[in-house]
């Protein structure tokens, strides 16, 4: 076989089979092609598409390129569940509901991976914990999950590798909202976890990777459709991303965020979409009506044993507690609306900078929406913050390439993230519905 010939026949819009995509992708993870080649590659799928089948095929070489785990056989007897959103801003759904699911008795093992184009990844929001490992072995991995119901992983050399390799490679080329690239992309880390319950929750909207309604339910059904293929129970929810979810954005921000929730300090949007989505695993985990799931859930929450688990499982991955404190040492640098009017946000641009400038400088940590999108507000009032971390915590965060925040950067921050913001006379006409749709097999 010939990786050119096979990349050429993919740009000619013809089907390839599952030996030659077994033969790009294992040519791309031995070095014999490099990433210029396998860009090559991926934009011949970004332009024409993949079919179903090619999907699986594709789903399958990256999920056996590293190990598969049967987590029963290894001794965990609880119910395993699994979820994964597609990438959106502000969606750190992922943080409450491990905790609360995990406080109510049912294994998370969650893999996920970094942050990929505009979206921010579990991953990254996760390492905010200084000295936190989610590269682990499996024996581990198992280990923690045993004791504390929950464990957060990334992909790597044992678990799927080939994911690993072309994510990172996606992100740098901004090959990153097609469907059957994230498709095969979610799916084979989750065929390599082996759940017995698997969410995915499709992100919809200006925000996410997927815009528009009929793309996010191509998407959820190609996912049900390889769940179904390899006889796993699924559940797939399509949510909105026209705005960011949370209230703050930038992973340590995000990861203190899911923390004031498990504290019971803030009820907002990711809070009831969290709800949501853990209400229908718990049903299915437990067989439970949506009231019964639902008083299960509050009640962890109110007796903070989500809290305490998150904190057990952070710990256990080597994590320091430190972001549980009550006082953290933020600043806010306030912006307020230089008209009255009603509040709009491009939210990818605004996760885009909140990624670049959390990349670039140790103590920019992100922005705080204080009024929400989409209502109106009056000239004058604060529209959202700019936080900063200046002085270290005890532990100060494992990261080492960035550069100090001067004045002169924060004043060209405001600028920038101001950018994001618009203050229109026309009421918004979309009425803001958090999900727009559910398939449960
Ligand atoms: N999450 C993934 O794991 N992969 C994608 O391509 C998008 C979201």
């Amino acid at each position: 076989m010939n990786f050119k010939e096979i990349v050429d026949k993919k740009f000619a819009n013809k089907e390839l089979s599952f030996e030659e995509i077994k033969f790009c992708v294992d040519c791309y993870m031995r070095e014999l092609v490099n990433d210029e080649n396998m860009t090559n590659f991926l934009k011949a799928i970004y332009d024409n598409g993949m079919s179903n089948d090619e999907t699986y095929f594709l789903t399958k070489v990256l999920q056996n390129s590293g190990v598969s785990l049967n987590l029963h056989s290894m001794g965990i007897t609880n119910v395993i569940v699994d979820k994964h959103s597609t990438g959106g801003v502000s969606d750190s759904t992922t943080l409450i509901i491990v905790p609360l699911l995990a406080s109510l008795g049912i294994s998370v093992v969650k893999m996920s991976g970094g942050k990929l184009g505009f979206t921010g990844g579990t991953a990254d929001k996760i390492k905010c914990f200084a000295n936190l490992k989610n590269e682990i072995p499996l024996d581990e991995a198992v280990e923690i999950v045993k004791n504390n119901n929950g464990v957060f992983l990334t992909q790597s050399e044992e678990f799927a590798p080939a994911d690993k390799k072309i994510y990172h490679l996606r992100d740098k080329t901004g090959l990153v909202d097609n469907v059957p690239l994230i498709a095969s992309s979610v799916a084979s880390k989750k065929l390599a976890v082996g759940a017995d319950i698997i969410l995915i929750d499709v992100k919809c909207g200006d925000g996410a990777m997927i815009k528009d309604l009929r793309n996010a339910k191509k998407l959820s059904n190609l996912l049900m459709w390889i769940f179904k293929k390899e006889n796993k129970r699924c559940v797939t929810v399509i949510s909105q991303m026209n705005r960011p979810l949370g209230d703050y954005i930038g992973n340590e921000l995000e990861v203190y965020e899911a923390i004031l929730i498990l504290k019971n300090k803030l009820n907002n949007n990711l809070l009831k979409l969290s709800l949501f989505l853990c209400g229908l695993i718990v049903q299915k985990a437990f067989g439970v009506d949506n009231y019964e799931a639902y008083n299960l859930l509050s009640q962890s929450l109110k007796s903070k044993k989500a809290l305490k688990k998150f904190m057990d499982i952070v710990q256990a991955q080597g994590g320091s507690l430190v972001l549980f404190q009550d006082r953290i040492p933020y600043k806010k640098h306030k912006i307020k609306s230089s008209k009255s009017g009603y509040l709009f946000v491009n939210t990818a641009k605004l996760g885009e900078l909140c990624n670049y400038y959390d990349s670039v400088f140790k103590q920019f940590k992100g922005v705080h929406l204080l009024k929400p999108i989409f209502e109106f507000v009056e000239e004058g009032e604060d529209i959202f913050e700019i936080i900063t971390r200046h002085k270290n915590l005890q532990v100060e965060n494992n990261v080492l390439n960035v550069k100090d925040l001067t004045n002169e950067d924060l004043l060209e921050i405001k600028k920038q993230f101001q950018s994001c913001f618009q203050i229109r006379k026309k009421k918004p006409n979309k009425c803001f519905k958090l999900v727009e749709n559910v398939v449960l097999r």
